[in-house]
């Protein structure tokens, strides 16, 4: 008998993709109809920003890996383009489900839309407002010639219909990270991986920091340490850091200034997930950490002008504080003067079951 299933695409391509493609794989495996293929690009390769998400949220080993690796954005870009055009061309899927802002994202877009295959955005409408972000330039492109538009929340609705964006296009599947903290809670709440750091509940922050604004200027990350080594006097901080960030450490000859604070390794979700879901506050200028502190109740200061995520601040945890103002920040939060609201609508561990539902509709 032929196996009448179509062939979805799914694409991962570095760490922000993977809890955001793990839920939506298995909700599609539970399928009669679809056969998902995960397509890993290989921009994140390290097997901490890679393999470990793999395992931990239940993924197969990717079905075609393109290895595209590191490299500047046109590198990276055409890179991926030119990989997946080959795999596209070979055995066209029925449809393409890309995720994020990462320029995998935009390049694989690109590539199906050309063959004109369909796409699916996972985590569209989102719009910081600031072009001078290269993820704001992937969203753009992405969510101007995608077919079917994933939205988290009311504010990317509005950005994309504002945008032009026909309504039958946009539907509203909320938060799909949030599925995976769900799959994943009880693993999450055994790990407690603070005791192995020697830390206790509510005792210490978590520091992660990537953009390029805040690490590839040297006066930037140097500001940035000199607050976090004074916060860390009163609140012990824990910093997985990013490899783009170690490079710029030891570059700019910051890597030994943190005195105490523990500069790690880049952990893997379910002990990063149970660090956070312990902490104190968390300094970040990650775009999926802000949801998750909304999320789980935990405060956020975010060391960016401004945010994609604008409902973080409007219904969470999340506040926007200049590099300079790190550590007053810190103080409100200790001295218990931070807003602490609940989740957003549909952020409730149920947003990969409705883009299947969509999906499905859509396939007629
Ligand atoms: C990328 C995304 C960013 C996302 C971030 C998540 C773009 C434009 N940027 O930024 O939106 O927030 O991922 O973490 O797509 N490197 C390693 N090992 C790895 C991966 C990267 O050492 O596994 C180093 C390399 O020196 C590389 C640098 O990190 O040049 C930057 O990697 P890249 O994927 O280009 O950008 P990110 O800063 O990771
Ligand atoms: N994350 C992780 N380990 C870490 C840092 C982050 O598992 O050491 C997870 C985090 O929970 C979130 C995702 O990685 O789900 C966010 O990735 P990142 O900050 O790299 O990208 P962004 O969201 O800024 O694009």
């Amino acid at each position: 008998m032929t196996d009448k299933r179509v062939d979805i695409h799914l694409i991962a391509a570095a760490r922000p993709n993977f809890m955001k493609i793990a839920p939506l794989l298995h909700a599609l495996n539970r399928t009669d109809w679809c056969r998902p293929v995960l397509v890993h690009t290989g921009q994140h390769y390290d097997p901490q920003m890679s393999d470990v998400f793999l395992r931990q949220l239940g993924l197969p080993a990717p079905d075609i890996h393109l290895g595209i690796g590191s490299g500047s954005h046109a590198e990276q870009t055409a890179g991926v383009m030119v990989a997946y055009e080959r795999v596209c061309l070979a055995d066209p899927p029925r449809w393409v489900v890309v995720a994020g802002d990462v320029n995998s994202t935009a390049a694989c877009t690109l590539v199906a839309k050309k063959l004109c295959l369909p796409v699916a955005h996972l985590e569209a409408g989102l719009r910081s407002g600031d072009r001078t972000m290269p993820e704001e330039i992937n969203r753009l492109v992405t969510d101007a010639i995608a077919d079917l538009l994933w939205t988290p929340s009311e504010d990317a609705d509005a950005n994309l219909l504002r945008e032009g964006v026909p309504p039958d296009k946009i539907a509203r599947i909320g938060n799909i990270m949030i599925d995976s903290f769900e799959m994943l809670r009880e693993t999450i709440a055994a790990c407690r991986y603070h005791d192995g750091l020697g830390l206790y509940p509510g005792g210490f922050g978590i520091v992660t920091m990537h953009r390029p604004a805040n690490v590839d200027d040297p006066l930037a990350l140097a500001a940035v340490i000199a607050q976090l080594e004074r916060v860390d006097r009163r609140l012990p901080l824990v910093f997985p850091v990013h490899p783009r960030t170690r490079r710029r450490l030891f570059e700019f000859g910051l890597a030994d200034r943190l005195g105490s604070a523990r500069l790690i390794e880049p952990l893997g979700y379910v002990e990063f997930m149970s660090l956070v879901a312990a902490a104190r506050l968390v300094i970040t200028d990650s775009g999926g950490v802000q949801e998750e502190t909304t999320y789980l109740g935990i405060p956020c200061l975010t060391v960016r002008d401004t945010t994609e995520r604008p409902i973080t601040i409007s219904q969470g945890t999340n506040r926007l504080v200049p590099i300079d103002a790190i550590e007053s920040a810190v103080d409100e939060v200790l001295g218990d003067r931070w807003e602490r609201r609940g989740p957003p609508q549909l952020w409730d561990g149920h947003a990969a079951d409705r883009a299947v539902a969509s999906l499905r509709a859509r396939l007629g």
